[in-house]
């Protein structure tokens, strides 16, 4: 079966990963039948397509046409037959008890047509041994989205021994039509490649326990190696009975090593679950939250190492290629770089501006995803150090600004350090930030902002210094200071009016409005939105035309295209923007943003 050949899906279990398959599937334009064993599940199912498919709507990803095309496409049933029927395609969805799965894919098996692909989402349970429930397990393969399905991009596409090439390549395909990215697990192996190696890095946390403290260990991991969250932080979340089974799986297949260790042991016993039971390693009756300092004295290598190993015995069993596990960590985990990546940077400490030269061109990414990316002081000097050096480097022909992670170009200064400053501190924070970002403007080659996500404050004032800016589609740009109280800085007063005309710089700067991708596109501040998928080929694309180009005349296009008078512009800027380190107004604004409300602002 090839995947063109695929029109009908059915998809049996309608839980949360069984509604969201079924959703994905419908939206990539397959007409879809969802199966259960009672009406309550079918009707939650739709409830939760509907609810799922208006967000996307009221976020402007979606037309209402399009949502109501893709839920005519879905049946909801009680009879697998019907489900089955005509099924090019079908997916499994059921909880993870291999006897249920047996007796299933028994009956599935035989009502569906003979030659459609069998595919179980199933994230802990051997493929081949589920596989020995259907008469032609060729045609039998694992297919894991990750959850929740609508959102995560990955596809773990999970070979049983019997599975054939050309089942796993039509498999590939379709989650590709699918919008995702498949990744290949060549070998029916226990958690696959995500599970395997994240799970495994919560138990050796756990195992460094009774050296150091839990969230000392949390905060390193978080603010320091880049996580998006730190362990413990992580397992509560995923919930401690998922992660002692899978460890006990691990256990029994593989190897002690892999024992639950005792404090996940201990919690799992208690019903001390995680987030869901309000009790893990952490109490939840408040969100808690773990700071920088507080991890003082924990070396990331202690569990980087161990780590990246995993991932190396994944790949050394034949599980799946280097480029695969990597590709699996950041989509299925959220890390802003998969263990390869992370060994060839050198394992240790994240620098929050990331530099490298490659064919021409300098990538300067700002690295600190866990907090969108937002700006200290210590990255706007490193921004000057890495343009100076820019500019004296006659191998760099082109500078492209990134943003790390998928979520943030960058989301302005960092808020946390406002409450620090006093009005002399506001005037050098000002000061610096204008001269980082004059560099960009003064650094005679084009630099480029590739916008993935949240260009706001800070972000965009970096974005308006750039010669060029291209956006993912995903992107939005803003000036959100005036909901602190404050006013725009770094320089942008005086270059957003020139970029955007003024009565549009006036309403972002006033009023604090985000534009997406193509508002901005029509309004002249960024010259390309490109889809997220393509993003970072026609970013590529676009930056090696520069490195072609004559050095000289675009480095003489560029003086002339800023040749601009900011000093007096400048100097006024940095007035306004420390004097308001004299008002109260300032304080209520950085007060509610941490406390997630409204400020009131009374104009003191
Ligand atoms: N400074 C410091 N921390 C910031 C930040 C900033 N400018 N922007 C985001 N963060 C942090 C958040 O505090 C949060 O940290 P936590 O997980 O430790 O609590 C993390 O980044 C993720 O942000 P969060 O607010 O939870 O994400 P969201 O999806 O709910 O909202 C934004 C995203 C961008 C809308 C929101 O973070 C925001 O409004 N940020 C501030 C933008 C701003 O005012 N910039 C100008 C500053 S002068």
């Amino acid at each position: 079966m090839e995947a063109d050949k695929v029109q009908k899906v059915a998809v049996l279990g309608a839980g949360v990963m069984g509604h969201g398959i079924a959703q994905v599937a419908a939206v990539a334009g397959y007409d879809v039948a969802v199966r259960d064993i009672a009406q309550e599940f079918l009707d939650k199912a739709e409830a939760g397509v509907k609810n799922s498919l208006s967000r996307f709507v009221k976020r402007g990803r979606m037309s209402q046409e399009d949502m109501d095309a893709a839920l005519a496409r879905i049946r909801f049933t009680l009879d697998l037959d019907e489900a089955v029927k005509g099924a090019q395609l079908v997916v499994e969805a059921i909880p993870e008890r291999m006897d249920i799965k047996h007796k299933v894919w028994a009956e599935a098996a035989s009502k569906a047509p003979k030659d459609a692909i069998l595919a179980s989402n199933t994230s802990s349970l051997s493929i081949t041994k589920i596989a020995e429930a259907v008469p032609n397990p060729e045609r039998f393969i694992g297919m894991h989205f990750f959850n929740p399905p609508a959102i995560m991009k990955l596809v773990e596409v999970n070979q049983g021994e019997k599975t054939s090439e050309a089942t796993v390549k039509t498999v590939q395909d379709l989650a590709k039509r699918m919008g995702k990215t498949p990744v290949w697990v060549k070998k029916d192996a226990p958690g696959f490649i995500v599970n395997r190696v994240l799970v495994t890095y919560l138990n050796e946390a756990g195992k460094l326990l009774d050296k150091y403290g839990m969230e000392q260990i949390d905060a390193a991991m978080q603010h320091k190696a880049g996580m998006p969250l730190g362990p413990f932080m992580l397992s509560d979340l995923i919930g401690m009975d998922i992660v002692y089974n899978i460890l006990k799986v691990f256990e029994e297949n593989i190897g002690p090593d892999y024992a639950p260790c005792a404090r996940i042991t201990e919690l799992y016993e208690a019903k001390k679950l995680g987030r869901k039971t309000g009790e893990g390693f952490y109490s939840y009756e408040t969100r808690p939250s773990v700071t920088e300092d507080q991890a003082e004295g924990f070396d990331v290598k202690l569990l980087l190492k161990p780590f990246v190993e995993e991932a190396e015995k994944v790949v050394a069993e034949g599980i799946a290629s280097e480029e695969d596990v990597d590709t699996a960590m950041k989509l299925g985990a959220n890390l802003p770089r998969g263990p390869f990546e992370m060994k060839r940077m050198g394992l240790g400490e994240e620098k929050p501006i990331l530099t490298e030269k490659k064919d021409g061109v300098l990538t300067v990414t700002v690295n600190r995803p866990g907090k969108l990316n937002s700006m200290t002081a210590e990255m706007l000097e490193m921004i000057g150090e890495a343009l100076d050096e820019a500019a004296a480097d006659k191998f760099v022909h082109c500078i492209l600004f990134k943003g790390a992670g998928d979520r943030a170009f960058c989301a302005g200064a960092d808020i946390s350090q406002f409450p620090n400053l006093d009005v002399e501190g506001a005037r050098e924070l000002s000061r610096l930030g204008q001269r980082a970002y004059r560099k960009i403007m003064e650094v005679p080659k084009p630099v480029v902002a590739a916008v993935n996500g949240y260009c706001l404050g800070g972000g965009n004032e970096l974005a308006i210094h750039c010669d060029f800016r291209l956006a993912s589609e995903k992107a939005s740009f803003g000036q959100p200071e005036v909901n602190l109280g404050l006013i725009t800085g770094w320089g942008s007063t005086y270059v957003l009016p020139r970029l955007v005309g003024k009565s549009l710089a006036a309403e972002m700067m006033m009023t604090g409005r985000r534009l997406n991708a193509e508002e901005a596109l029509r309004a002249g501040l960024v010259n390309a939105v490109y889809p997220a998928e393509e993003f970072e080929a026609k970013v590529q694309e676009f930056v090696k035309a520069l490195v072609d180009g004559p050095p000289l005349a675009l480095a003489a296009m560029k003086k002339l295209v800023n040749l601009e008078d900011l000093e007096a512009a400048s100097n006024a800027e940095a007035d306004e923007f420390s004097t308001l380190w004299n008002c109260k107004d300032l304080m209520e604004g950085i007060n509610a943003f941490n406390e997630r409300r409204k400020p009131e602002f009374k104009g003191e």
